[in-house]
């Protein structure tokens, strides 16, 4: 690596990463030593730095890093709170990056540090702008790292891809990959911040077409600690799906706020009848059932629709009062709009669902801006 002395200054400069290698991680302290020391076998010859981007993990995994950090500079650590989740921690990653050349792979050693230099080599030949390391080309595999469910889940995934998005990547679900970092910064603003699927994202946005190469690899076991992809991760999946699908008309957010909704409206229903049952009459029944059904919206959708931004102790109670609040607009708007609709065309159901859409957008906005705004 060239060292070089600043004119007028005696301080040794040394130029920056080649290659950014970005690590996402919750809970993945054990893996950091271990992670860094076969980065350091692996790539030789290439100036590289590694990121790791921790959401405020309760097992110190940030401290891990600082700590290897202080002995060797090419550790860097980006400690996120409140934030979460996988995609966002990976682009934030791969925007603190100035190096020309940026990667993405998991901590827990599943992904084969061993092709890096490979992938850098691709793209340093200037013909292609992203290397994805996929698990189902020849050559590849993922039954090491996988259980028989969690493979037909992943395989399923890959054919709902290809046939909504016409995506033409073996392994679109691909948590490592490599690309030039101007496209990232082309792209980052169209990118959802949500879920797990960053890769598929960011070719589903690319507004100019990317010339991609795929190299397999062994996807390998877990070495410590367990995985994070649960139920929510495949709601948000088929999320963005249907969010790309649409052009973007639909977020995925927005698509989470209206499932919970007409769960909602499930929950109103049996209460009252439950309430009805058991003696009520109508009113304070009907009154009953919709606080009911205002308080488990509001609680899904605080853990679910905006877990990023959860709304904790006291703070959760306060938001529920917005959301509470919010809502009761949202219901005069959509009253109002459905009766203007209803006089110049009297079909009941039809003037109903257009005074559902206003108040459920009515919701989903303010909501969104007030009760879960991002601080
Ligand atoms: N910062 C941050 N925030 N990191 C996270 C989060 C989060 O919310 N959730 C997971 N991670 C980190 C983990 O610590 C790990 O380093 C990496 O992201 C992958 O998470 P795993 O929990 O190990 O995922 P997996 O092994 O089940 O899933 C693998 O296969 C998927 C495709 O089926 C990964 O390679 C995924 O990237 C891939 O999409
Ligand atoms: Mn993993």
């Amino acid at each position: 690596m060239p060292i070089f002395t600043r004119e007028g200054t005696d301080t040794p400069v040394q130029p920056g990463p080649e290659l950014t290698v970005v690590v996402p991680t919750l809970n993945e302290r054990a893996n950091i030593p271990l992670l860094v020391e076969r980065m350091a076998e692996a790539i030789i010859g290439i100036n590289w730095e590694i990121v790791f981007v921790d959401d405020d993990s309760k097992d110190g995994t940030i401290q891990a890093v600082r700590s290897l950090a202080n002995a060797d500079h090419r550790v860097r650590g980006l400690r996120r709170i409140v934030r979460r989740g996988l995609a966002g921690a990976c682009l934030e990653g791969m925007l603190s990056s100035s190096a020309p050349i940026v990667a993405v792979m998991d901590a827990d050693l599943q992904h084969d540090e061993k092709c890096l230099p490979e992938m850098f080599r691709l793209l340093g030949a200037g013909d292609t702008d992203l290397v994805v390391a996929t698990r189902y080309d020849a050559g590849g595999s993922a039954s090491d790292g996988f259980g028989d469910f969690r493979a037909r889940g992943s395989k399923l995934a890959v054919r709902l891809a290809k046939s909504l998005l016409k995506i033409e990547l073996s392994d679109p679900m691909s948590g490592f990959f490599m690309l030039r970092r101007e496209i990232v910064d082309e792209i980052a603003p169209r990118l959802s911040q949500q879920g797990f699927k960053i890769l598929l994202d960011m070719v589903a946005s690319s507004q100019r077409p990317l010339r991609i190469r795929e190299i397999p690899y062994r996807f390998g076991q877990r070495l410590h600690g367990e995985s994070k992809l649960d139920a929510t991760v495949v709601l948000e999946y088929l999320g963005l799906l249907v969010a790309k699908a649409s052009g973007d008309l639909v977020s995925t957010r927005f698509l989470a706020f209206g499932m919970v909704g007409s769960a909602g409206v499930i929950v109103h229903l049996a209460t009252l009848r439950l309430l009805l049952v058991n003696g009520l009459t109508f009113t304070p029944a009907q009154t009953a059932a919709m606080f009911t059904a205002m308080a488990f919206n509001y609680t899904v959708n605080n853990s679910l629709t905006y877990r990023d931004r959860r709304r904790r102790g006291w703070r959760f109670f306060t938001g529920l009062g917005m959301f509470a609040a919010l809502c009761s607009f949202g219901v005069v708007a959509g009253v109002g709009v459905s009766s203007v609709f209803y006089q110049s065309e009297p079909r009941w159901w039809l003037a109903g669902l257009a005074g559902a859409a206003v108040g459920a957008a009515w919701n989903y906005v303010t909501n969104s801006a007030v009760t879960w705004r991002s601080r």
